[in-house]
């Protein structure tokens, strides 16, 4: 829907029911934000709907409370380059010890206060940075609340602040790891915005970030698109890269289940070598490999060449992508689920 169609559509503020251009409490950017919001789909009443609009969403502004996750992973699943688990140690190593760090050796009194923790995941898909988080918070016996970029852009317009706010306070609250996914959606450097996020919200956020108490992860496939202005409140930033080929050969013996029947001619040193690809895409090969060789029979046992049509399969996937990637800017799904 284009400017064009903006009076198909009424806008309500809470408060004051009906409004065109703006009112006492929602602005004239935030108008335009729900304009954005409903070129993004989010759901509106038609003009011939007027009558019946349901209260409860004109009343009550909807708490994006984030998902909570208990954590599936820990350190031990992880397969990671030396410098990533270097960063992941640092900070298990400062969480477990900011006793310590702060009050014995007087980190507070230079600081003026304890501060929280607060890393950057950035890497390619399927690097296990999801994992990483989990892993962080199941090392730390605490559970993990997660914002992605569709509960964030769920989030009502002109109660934003509020909204922000109750995600990092519901996260203390619960001693839990907040984590971020899809970063890069939401501090997009300011002035390129390309979302219904507004230069105030991403202040809101920031500020948050820099005085929240807890540990803070953000995730991002595209670190540089990133608000410089995080750097500063990034205490700890990890890259994770796609892996070398030791490391997927690791990859493949820690994802190819125990039981599962392989032929005696696998060998996963050869598919590490020759497909260059995530984490993500290497359990992809593995379901694939299995899906192929099912269809020869239960009986059958998986082989490498079910490896080898998975593994080319996986990487035609993988090339068909990176090339929409780059005919066309990075564009999100609305509604995406945790991964
Ligand atoms: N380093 C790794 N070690 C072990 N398994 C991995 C690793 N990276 C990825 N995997 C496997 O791939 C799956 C997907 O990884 P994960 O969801 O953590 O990727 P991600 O970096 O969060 O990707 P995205 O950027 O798309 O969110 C994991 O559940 C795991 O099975
Ligand atoms: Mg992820």
């Amino acid at each position: 829907m284009g400017k064009e169609d903006r009076d198909q559509w009424i806008v309500k503020c809470p408060k004051c029911g009906r409004i065109r251009e703006s009112c006492r409490h929602v602005s004239r950017d935030d108008v335009r934000r729900i304009i954005h919001l409903l070129d993004a789909g989010v759901e509106v009443y038609q003009a011939e709907d007027e009558r019946e609009p349901p209260e409860t969403h004109v009343h009550e502004a909807p708490r994006p409370v984030a998902q909570i996750v208990t954590p599936r992973f820990t350190m031990a699943d992880l397969v990671l380059a030396e410098a990533t688990t270097e960063g992941l140690l640092d900070a298990l190593t400062e969480l477990r010890h900011k006793g310590l760090m702060y009050r014995r050796w007087g980190l507070k009194k230079v600081m003026k206060k304890t501060k929280g923790l607060s890393l950057l995941f950035a890497g390619p898909p399927g690097t296990g940075k999801t994992m990483a988080a989990e892993a962080i918070a199941s090392e730390l016996g605490r559970p993990l609340h997660v914002v992605n970029y569709a509960q964030l852009e769920n989030m009502w317009v002109g109660e934003t602040e509020k909204n922000i706010e109750h995600v990092f306070h519901a996260a203390l609250e619960a001693g839990a790891v907040l984590f971020f996914d899809e970063a890069d959606a939401v501090f997009q450097r300011r002035g390129f915005m390309a979302t219904p996020w507004m230069n105030r919200d991403v202040n809101v956020l920031l500020a948050q970030i820099e005085n929240y108490p807890g540990v803070v992860v953000l995730a991002t496939n595209l670190a540089k698109v990133m608000d410089r202005a995080l750097d500063r409140r990034v205490d700890i930033a990890v890259e994770f890269p796609i892996p070398d080929a030791a490391l997927r050969q690791k990859i493949y013996t820690r994802l190819v289940p125990k039981e599962a029947p392989l032929s005696k001619d696998i060998d996963y040193e050869i598919l590490a070598k020759k497909y260059v690809m995530s984490g993500g895409s290497i359990l992809n090969v593995v379901r694939q490999a299995m899906r192929t060789s099912l269809r020869r029979g239960k009986r059958h046992r998986i082989t490498m060449a079910d490896f080898t049509h998975a593994a080319e399969r996986e990487m035609k996937k993988s090339t068909l992508m990176a090339a929409d990637h780059l005919q066309e800017p990075v564009r999100r799904e609305r509604i995406r689920g945790y991964a």
